[in-house]
C-alpha cells in the first residue's frame, strides 16, 4: 500500500472514491463549483454530516464528475490535526471495509485548521490513512485472497512530496512496532527483536547487540537476574545514530518479550496480552529507525534491555537481593515488578557509559497507570521539567498525549527498603503504583536530566475507532521523533 501526492483537482481526477472532510455547515468556497454541477447534493449532505445525523455520508456523483462517489466525514467538534488524522484512518477503513475498494483520492489536507501549514495537514492525512489501513496478517491462511487491502492512495494537491513521504517514515516505522507487539511472544524472542534492531544498520544507524556472556561480562546482573527463569537468552542493545544536533539524547526502552508475572504468576486474563510487553524496546526502535530514516539531525542513542518474565526452575525469587549494574541492591518484593528491575540497569549504564545528555525511558511498567489514565494518554514523571513540557507539547502535537505525574519526596521515600537498597514494590501496595514505579527508577539515575514515560495503557488497545486498530498501537515513534527534533 502506497500514498502519494498527484497535483490534480476535485473536478479533473478520476477515482472510485473522494474523501472530504466536513468542518462546517457550509460548503467550502473552494468545493463550490462542485457542489453546483451536484445540483446541491453536496451542501444537503454538508448540513446532514454536521448536524451529526451521520458521522459519514456518501454522496454519488451520478456521472456529472470523474470521481464516482464522494465520501463526506465529520472532523467533530475539535478541528485539529489529530482529527485529520482520525478521519483518515476511518476513511480508509471504510473505504475497504464498507466500499470494498482498493484505492481512493482525499482532499482532507484542504480543511483549514487554523495554525497549520498544508504540509502538516498532508502529513496527518497521510499518518492517518497508513495508520487506519494496518493489518496484521502473517498467520491468516484460509481464503487469503478475499482479505481486502487498501493499494494506491491518493493525496490531490502541488508539492506535497515531502510531507507525505514524512508521513509515510513515521506511519511504517509505527507499523513495525505493531507488528512487534502482535508477533506471538514465543517467535518475538529477545534474540528475534535484537535482529530486527539490527536490520536498521541500512540506514546507518550503528547497532550493537550484546549476548548473555557478554550481559554478564558488562555486570547487568538485575537484567540476568530477571532472566534466570527463562530458557531464552537476554539481550541488551544500543542504536546509535548520529545526525548532528546540539544534544545526545538517550532513550531507553523495556523490552520483556513476554511476562508472565514469573513466580508471582499473573492471572490468565491480565497475561493474556502481555506478549506488547516489549513496547517501550519497540517504540525506541521505532523511533531511532524514523530518525534515520528521515535523516533528521538529531544525536540520539536508543537502548533497550529484552528478556521475558517466566516461571522456570532458576526463576528469581520475591525475597530475594539482587544486585545491579550501579551497585544498588534491589529487594525483590514482587517478580511481577520486573521492568523496573530491568530498567534500572539499562538506566545506569546508559547514564555511566554513554554520557547522554538528556535521558527518556519508555515502558509498559504498570497496571496502575492504565488505571489512572487508561488508553488516552501515558503518564510521565522524572526529574528534568523541561524535557517533560517538550514531551507534553509533542504528545499535543503528534496525538500521542502524555500527563505528568507528581514525583514528591514522599513517593520516593515508598520505595525503600528494610534489607536492601530499594524495594520493587511500593510500601502500600494499593497506592500510587505508577509513580512508585518512577521513583524506584529515579535511584538508578544518579545526574542526567530524566523522564520516565509509563506506556502500558496506550501501546495496546481493545477498541477499534479512529486510526487505532486492535491490538498493538505502535504508541511513540511519532511523539518521540517530534520532541527530539524540537530539542536539537
Ligand atoms: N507489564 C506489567 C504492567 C502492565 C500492565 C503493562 C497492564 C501493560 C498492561 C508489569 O510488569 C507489571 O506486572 N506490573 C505490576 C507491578 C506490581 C506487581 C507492583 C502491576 O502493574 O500489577
Ligand atoms: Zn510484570
Ligand atoms: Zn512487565
Amino acid at each position: 500500500m502506497r500514498v502519494s501526492a498527484v497535483d490534480a483537482t476535485i473536478d479533473s481526477f478520476q477515482t472510485e472514491l473522494l474523501v472530504v472532510g466536513v468542518s462546517s455547515e457550509q460548503v467550502p468556497e473552494q468545493l463550490k463549483p462542485i457542489d453546483d454541477k451536484l445540483e446541491g447534493a453536496l451542501g444537503k449532505a454538508f448540513k446532514e454530516v454536521r448536524d451529526r445525523e451521520q458521522p459519514f455520508r456518501l454522496v454519488s456523483t451520478s456521472g456529472k464528475l470523474p470521481a464516482k462517489d464522494i465520501l463526506l466525514l465529520g472532523l467533530g467538534e475539535e478541528i485539529n490535526l489529530e482529527a485529520l488524522r482520525r478521519v483518515s484512518g476511518q476513511a480508509a477503513k471504510l473505504a475497504r471495509d464498507v466500499c470494498g475498494l482498493t484505492t481512493f483520492a482525499t482532499v482532507l489536507h484542504e480543511t483549514t485548521i487554523p495554525g497549520t501549514s498544508v504540509e502538516e495537514r498532508a502529513q496527518a492525512v497521510t499518518e492517518g490513512v497508513l495508520l487506519g489501513s494496518y493489518q496484521f496478517l502473517k498467520y491468516r491462511t484460509v481464503d487469503r485472497e478475499k482479505i481486502k487491502q487498501l493499494g494506491d492512495i491518493t493525496l490531490l494537491g502541488k508539492g506535497l512530496d515531502g510531507a507525505v513521504e514524512r508521513g509515510t517514515v513515521l506511519a511504517e516505522c509505527q507499523n513495525l512496532v505493531r507488528d512487534l507487539a502482535n508477533e506471538s511472544p514465543s517467535v518475538l524472542t529477545p534474540e528475534k527483536l535484537a535482529e530486527v534492531a539490527k536490520e536498521t544498520e541500512k540506514f546507518g544507524v550503528k547497532v550493537t547487540v550484546y549476548d548473555k556472556a557478554k550481559i554478564e561480562e558488562l555486570g547487568l546482573t538485575a537484567l540476568l537476574a530477571v532472566n534466570r527463569g527463562s530458557v531464552q537468552e537476554p539481550r541488551f542493545v544500543i542504536m546509535k545514530y548520529n545526525g548532528g544536533g546540539s544534544k545526545k539524547v538517550a532513550l531507553v526502552g523495556k523490552g520483556i518479550t513476554f511476562d508472565s508475572g514469573g513466580l508471582d504468576l499473573k492471572p490468565p486474563e491480565a497475561m493474556l496480552t502481555m506478549k506488547h510487553d516489549m513496547c517501550g524496546a519497540g517504540a525506541v526502535l521505532g523511533a531511532v529507525r524514523a530518525l534515520a530514516m528521515l535523516k533528521a539531525k538529531v544525536n540520539v542513542v536508543g537502548v533497550f534491555a529484552a528478556t521475558d518474565n517466566m516461571p522456570g526452575m532458576d526463576a528469581y525469587k520475591p525475597g530475594d537481593v539482587v544486585p545491579t549494574y550501579s551497585g544498588k541492591t534491589i529487594e525483590v518484593a514482587n517478580t511481577d515488578a520486573e521492568g523496573r528491575v530491568i530498567l534500572a540497569d539499562a538506566l545506569a549504564y546508559t547514564e555511566r557509559k554513554l554520557t547522554p545528555d538528556v535521558m527518556i525511558d519508555l515502558a509498559t511498567l504498570t497496571g496502575a497507570c492504565v488505571v489512572a489514565l487508561g488508553s488516552v494518554c501515558a503518564g510521565v514523571m522524572g526529574t528534568d521539567d523541561s524535557t517533560i513540557k517538550r514531551l507534553i507539547d509533542s504528545g499535543n502535537k503528534t496525538g500521542e498525549r502524555v500527563w505528568q505525574l507528581p514525583f514528591f519526596r514522599e513517593y520516593h521515600e515508598q520505595v525503600k527498603s528494610d534489607i536492601a537498597d530499594v524495594r520493587n514494590l511500593g510500601q502500600f501496595r494499593r497506592e500510587s503504583g505508577a509513580i512508585t514505579a518512577g521513583t524506584f527508577l529515579a535511584a538508578f539515575v544518579e545526574k542526567t536530566p530524566w523522564a520516565h514515560i509509563d506506556i502500558a495503557g496506550t501501546s495496546w488497545s481493545d477498541r477499534e475507532y479512529g486510526y487505532t486498530v486492535k491490538n498493538g498501537t505502535g504508541y511513540g515513534v511519532r511523539l518521540l521523533v517530534h520532541a527530539l527534533e524540537s530539542m536539537q
